[in-house]
């Protein structure tokens, strides 16, 4: 029994405008092309959600059809506006013709409905997950997550993960609660406040989604998913129009292996309200704010005075890179500065939001004294050669971890290879307790489900077991960067009820 749909488009996304091929430059903008508005995708509300996977086309570039993914559409997905403390049922249809899952990022769910490698969707089949939500309001979102074997030609594999989100499978979740409700933030969907979706992508000659260089070796050349084509809900170059006044901005680097790092043209001060897994104590002003592979941020940006202007959202790489990318493993866009989107300031639209608040709300530091292995955290060693946790590939036969149900864990994650890599852990958010012994930023002290652990860093994470055990259905913990999850940087633990 589905709701009604809510349709918020800013534009049809039939009608999205031809794009500039021509993206060599990164500060090059063709005065020819017509601006496109921002599509914002279609927003549902549902107890019951139907999606269905499906091919489609695009124009990306002008005058040539790519051939896509989507969810109920051609590519992306319709954003899921979820209610803690309802149930949802989501109905998920696989007419893509190969192997595939859906897992639901972030949320606190059984790890039978998780949507991972161990609930794959077979071409023609309808997957059915169920379970009420429990998580904080926030910005989750959800993409396919099926395992191909591992070994020679995995990042080829139609069905691995990183292929098929290339492809655009991947869309939004919101959360709301009681929490939010009585927060005054901007909270018109598509008109204050705004899911940014950002990819990178390039493309073949005919406009098809090239996945590797034309002349890639294996061997030598870094086996990751990047481009200098970067998309905003799918549309590349586009055009954001705000009012005049406080406009709620949720950012999901939805990229395969791309690390983006905030900010604005004019390098004014946001505020971050939210990280992945809910609201932070307070907002807390930044110029710059990074993002991994899967990790989202709310921000809020007073547009007040600046009504006929315009000015960028851009990715400021320039001189960030060498810490985080490494040269062998670098290209153009990793060490420059490019825009992502246009947002153009116009009249303040009825009931604006005009302040910034001072608060937000509490966050429970999870008290480190409350885990069981303060002593001896479990350890996470992140190997680049091979890629692999703890010296291990993913074999989808092996359980890696198993966990008490109702315990609380700290978790130690090592990064001894020369590159950065999101880690995520699946089940529920969890909260960071120190890099190289250190408490992390203010933006970094609420809830999170991916932590970027830089070259050399350790960096020690809180978590909570709660509510559901299940010895043989898995949850995952696995680098976010997609090319990395495939070829087996990826493991599995299972929650266990009862007395070990
Ligand atoms: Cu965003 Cu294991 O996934
Ligand atoms: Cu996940
Ligand atoms: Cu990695």
């Amino acid at each position: 029994m589905a709701l009604p749909t809510i349709g918020l488009s800013a534009c049809s996304e039939d009608s999205v405008a031809p794009l500039d091929p021509d993206n060599s430059d990164p500060t090059d903008t063709d005065p020819t092309v017509a601006p496109t508005p921002l599509p914002i995708p279609e927003m549902l509300v549902a107890s019951t959600f139907n999606l269905e996977m499906r091919p489609g086309t695009r124009e990306f570039l002008t005058d040539k059809t790519t051939p896509t993914k989507g969810y109920n559409g051609d590519y992306l997905g319709p954003t899921l506006f979820l209610r803690t403390g309802s149930a949802v049922t989501l109905n998920v249809t696989n007419n893509i013709g190969v192997n595939t899952t859906t897992h639901w990022h972030g949320m606190h769910l059984p790890a039978v409905m998780d949507g991972g490698p161990h609930q794959p969707i077979a071409p023609g089949a309808l997957w059915t997950a169920s379970f009420p939500v429990l998580n904080r309001a926030s910005t989750y979102w959800y993409h396919p997550h099926h395992h191909a074997p591992v070994g020679q030609g995995v990042i080829f594999d139609p069905t691995s993960t990183g292929y098929q989100v290339y492809e655009g499978l991947a869309g939004m979740i919101i959360v709301e609660d009681d929490v939010s409700d009585a927060l005054p933030l901007p909270r018109t969907y598509g008109v204050d406040d705004i899911p940014l979706i950002i990819q990178d992508r390039r493309f073949h000659d005919d406009g098809a989604l090239l996945h590797f260089p034309t002349n890639f070796n294996p061997a030598t050349d870094p086996a990751l998913r990047k481009g200098g084509n970067f998309l905003v809900n799918g549309v590349e170059a586009a055009v954001l129009e705000v009012g005049a006044q406080v406009v709620r901005l949720r950012i999901l680097n939805a990229s395969n292996a791309r690390i983006y790092n905030f900010g604005f043209s004019d390098n004014r001060t946001f505020h971050q309200v939210a990280s992945d897994g809910g609201f932070l104590r307070a907002p807390v002003p930044l110029s710059r704010r990074m993002l991994a592979p899967a990790e989202r941020a709310e921000i809020l940006v007073d547009f007040g005075s600046d009504q006929g202007t315009t000015l960028m959202l851009r990715s400021f790489n320039g001189g960030m890179s060498n810490s985080l990318v490494p040269p062998p493993l670098q290209d153009t866009w990793d060490t420059a500065d490019f825009d992502l989107l246009e947002i153009s300031v116009g009249a303040a639209r009825s009931n604006p939001v005009t302040t910034i608040p001072a608060g937000l709300t509490t966050v429970e530091a999870i008290p480190d004294s409350e885990a069981v292995n303060l002593g001896s955290a479990r350890p996470f060693e992140l190997n680049a050669n091979p890629f692999g946790i703890n010296g291990l590939r993913m074999n989808i036969n092996v359980i890696n971890e198993t966990i008490r149900l109702g315990d609380t864990e700290v978790w130690e994650i090592t990064n001894p290879s020369t590159q950065a890599h999101p880690f995520h852990v699946h089940g529920d958010s969890f909260q960071i307790l120190t890099r190289d012994g250190f408490p992390p930023p203010e933006n970094e002290l609420g809830w999170k489900d991916v932590v970027l652990v830089r070259p050399r860093e350790t960096v020690r994470i809180v978590k909570r077991f709660l509510d559901y055990s299940d010895s043989t259905n898995p949850y995952m913990f696995h680098c976010h960067i997609l090319e990395h999850e495939d070829v087996g940087m990826m493991g599995q633990w299972v929650v266990e009820a009862g007395a070990q």
